[in-house]
């Protein structure tokens, strides 16, 4: 798949004289270049990555993000909360931009409770505006935004019109996983997964990455994001999540640390 990709791209390179792309750094470069470098003539209006980013309020974004859970679900909601004030404030490319198209991202991608939806959506947001690339300012911001999503006791978001009114208790992941997270929560809150409580769980828990996510562009706008958070992989050796005993227990498997770069 991935030779096939490189060798699409190669090709038309050479018809468009598309110019070098970063191809096989990264999986997710390589589909941005192929979104935006390599089109026609006729659909070449398209602006230019990274698009254009004005500062919103976190507030407002929050309060979208927990109503369009109840349409798009949580990583579709992440880019609807956000993408709808700036077609309102900037218009194109967000005011085409097909959301609907993202509902996958539920369940930690449709059910298999991988990554959470909302550090998906909220990754796919900060690479369009902040800029993509292995660590560029977008990866910076979505590996803050999965720290938080880790660390944090979440849902904090209270809705000003809860669909829920009983309280819905907190949880820490510790994980960045869906599975983890919601399953941590339903254990704290005594409820199964498709309780009315777990959905608005959810809901709100969107909210926050949804909101956090918009906190960290503004500074980002404002030229204040600063990140010193290493990716896993730099810190490991090995791609990871940093709670290794919650899978492994106490024999974490020794990494193969063969060829890796000298520290
Ligand atoms: C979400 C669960 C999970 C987390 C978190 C996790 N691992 Fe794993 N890891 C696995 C599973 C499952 C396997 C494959 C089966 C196995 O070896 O236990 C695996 C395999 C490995 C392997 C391959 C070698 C082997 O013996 O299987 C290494 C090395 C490894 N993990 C290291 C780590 C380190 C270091 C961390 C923390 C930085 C970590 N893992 C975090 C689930 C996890």
């Amino acid at each position: 798949m991935f030779d096939e990709m490189e060798k699409k791209v190669s090709r038309r390179e050479v018809i468009t004289g598309a110019g070098k792309l970063a191809v096989g750094a990264a999986g997710i470069a390589l589909v941005s270049g192929v979104g935006t470098k390599l089109l026609s003539k006729a659909e070449a209006k398209e602006t230019p990555l990274p698009w254009p980013y004005e500062k919103l309020d976190p507030n407002e974004v929050a309060e979208l993000a927990y109503t369009e859970w109840y349409k798009l679900y949580c990583g579709a909601a992440v880019i609807s909360s956000i993408f709808t004030p700036l077609k309102k404030k900037i218009g194109e490319p967000y005011a085409s931009f097909p959301v609907d198209s993202f509902i996958w991202m539920h369940g930690g991608v449709v059910g298999w409770g991988t990554m959470c939806g909302t550090e998906t959506g909220a990754a796919l947001v900060a690479n369009l505006i902040a800029g993509q690339g292995v660590f560029k300012d977008g990866e910076r911001i979505s590996n803050e935004v999965i720290q938080w999503y880790c660390d944090t006791d979440l849902p904090i978001y209270v809705p000003k019109k809860p669909k829920i009114t009983a309280e819905i208790p907190k949880s820490k992941s510790g994980s960045p996983l869906c599975h983890v997270s919601v399953g941590k929560w339903m254990k704290i809150a005594d409820k199964g997964f498709w309780t009315p409580e777990r959905k608005d769980r959810c809901a709100r828990l969107t909210a926050n990455i949804a909101a956090h996510t918009v906190k960290l562009l503004n500074d980002w706008k404002d030229g204040k994001f600063k990140s010193d958070l290493k990716l896993p992989a730099m810190s490991y050796a090995i791609t990871a999540q940093h709670d290794c005993t919650d899978c492994h227990g106490t024999k974490v498997p020794e990494v193969n640390t063969k060829g890796n770069p000298a520290k």
